[in-house]
């Protein structure tokens, strides 16, 4: 090393922030629309609800909020940010970026603005970039988030796929420091060869919409989910082991893996495979199932603001996708957790607004079996203490026109 140059600047989380929509699917939900039940959705999954974004609600909605949050968290301004980074497979539009509407909503006016393609894993690819961006130099407060709205991509005749995914947003604050801590090793891999193993064959340039193809359900997500299943068991563990080892760390002195969250099982083969106990594993999915791409930010989010993480802590995330894609970040935590909770109440997600076309206006949004089965009186009366305060109150059983 040229002992000339100064050192690479570091990457810290300085803000943090979730939103969830407050509509809840129940696994008993989908008794009624699939030939599924609970017990065994819960002993395959460990999923037990999921939430459903409102009609109103967009992908680049649920990211404004999540992003206001951890802005409010950081304690800067949204002019602050100078790179907004969006990862998800759910975008509001093929174009703009998602990222685009976002900025404009949180009322920035300077930051650049993209997405970021990598399926689950798109949130710690995202993570990665932002960290390579402030450590060249180039960036000072990056906005990275992950945000998905996977419920209106689904086939809700499919009892292998709709019973797993759920909707939200999370995003993280990371900003430039020359303190120690912040980002340490990271991992990356594509296995092109599970290219087609989660897919969604129609709407793109090799098979573009129509009516045919809506005909076929190509417009759904498709999966091979024991193939799926394989990947993840093998790739998650030494995605994270290797990240740990380029952090100059063993995976004992992790206090909390943030994996992401698609299936205890696949958590606990993690977990296995690292050979520690269950406990350093962190695990929202119950509540939320499988959200893609804001798994990861929003299960780090509900982690530290629940006080499972301190400063001084080495946290890793850790996630799997599409692609087949994986990818780890370790980090030594350095922000005061008390924070999170007040930049969660400080932002009113009815007074984030992200601007419509003028001239279009979009068919009903909410998938049809879905929406009949929301309208219906619900089996289960779910608690909601998991709301973060500031959201609006949960609305189980409305359909929001
Ligand atoms: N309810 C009841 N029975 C079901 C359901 C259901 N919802 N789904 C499948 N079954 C049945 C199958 O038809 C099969 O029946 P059969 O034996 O009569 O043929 C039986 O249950 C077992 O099915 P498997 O597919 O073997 O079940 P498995 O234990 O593999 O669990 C699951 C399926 C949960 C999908 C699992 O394979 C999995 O989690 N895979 C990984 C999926 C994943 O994590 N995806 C992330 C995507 S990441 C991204 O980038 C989007």
């Amino acid at each position: 090393m040229n002992p000339a140059l100064p050192p690479p600047r570091r990457a810290h989380v300085t803000g943090w922030g979730r939103y969830v929509p407050s509509q809840v699917l129940t696994n008993r939900d989908l008794e009624r629309m699939v030939d599924t039940n609970d017990e065994w959705i819960v002993a395959r999954t460990g999923i037990r609800e999921r939430r459903v974004a409102a009609a109103h609600e967009t992908t680049a909605s649920m990211a404004a909020v999540a992003s206001m949050r951890a802005i409010r968290t950081a304690g800067i301004e949204p002019d602050d940010i100078d790179l907004i980074l969006l990862a998800t497979l759910t975008p509001d539009y093929w174009m703009p970026s998602t990222a685009a509407l976002v900025k404009e909503a949180i009322g920035n006016t300077k930051a650049a603005a993209m997405d970021v393609a990598a399926a689950c894993s798109g949130f710690v690819y995202a993570y990665a970039s932002a960290q390579a961006y402030i450590a060249s130099g180039m960036a000072t407060h990056v906005l990275v988030i992950g945000a998905e709205l996977l419920t209106r991509f689904l086939d809700y005749t499919d009892r292998s796929t709709c019973i797993l995914f759920g909707d939200g947003a999370g995003a993280v604050v990371l900003s430039a420091s020359d303190e120690p801590g912040g980002g340490l090793g990271i991992e990356m891999t594509t296995d092109p060869q599970g290219a087609y193993m989660i897919w969604l064959p129609a709407g793109g340039a090799k098979s573009p919409p129509s009516a045919e193809t809506i005909a076929r359900g190509e417009h759904y997500i498709r999966m091979e989910g024991k193939e799926t299943y394989r990947f993840a068991t093998k790739t998650m563990a030494t995605t994270a082991l290797e990240s740990v080892r380029r952090s100059g760390l063993d995976p004992s002195d992790i206090a909390l893996f943030i994996p992401h969250q698609a299936n205890i099982r696949i958590v606990e083969a993690v977990a296995k495979g690292l050979d520690l106990p269950m406990e350093r594993m962190y695990v929202n999915l119950d509540k939320y199932g499988n959200t893609s791409a804001a798994s990861v930010p929003i299960a780090l989010a509900e982690a530290v603001n629940e006080g499972r993480v301190q400063v001084g802590d080495n946290v890793v995330l850790v996630a799997f996708g599409a692609g087949f894609t994986s990818g780890a970040v370790t980090i030594q935590w350095t922000a005061d957790p008390a924070r999170g909770i007040a930049g969660d109440a400080a932002v009113d997600p009815d007074e984030i607004h992200v601007r419509l076309p003028v001239d279009w206006d979009s068919v009903d949004p909410i998938p049809e079996a879905l929406a009949a089965i929301m309208a219906q009186p619900g089996s289960l009366d779910v608690p909601l203490d998991d709301v973060a305060p500031g959201e609006p109150e949960p609305a189980h059983r409305e359909v929001h026109a």
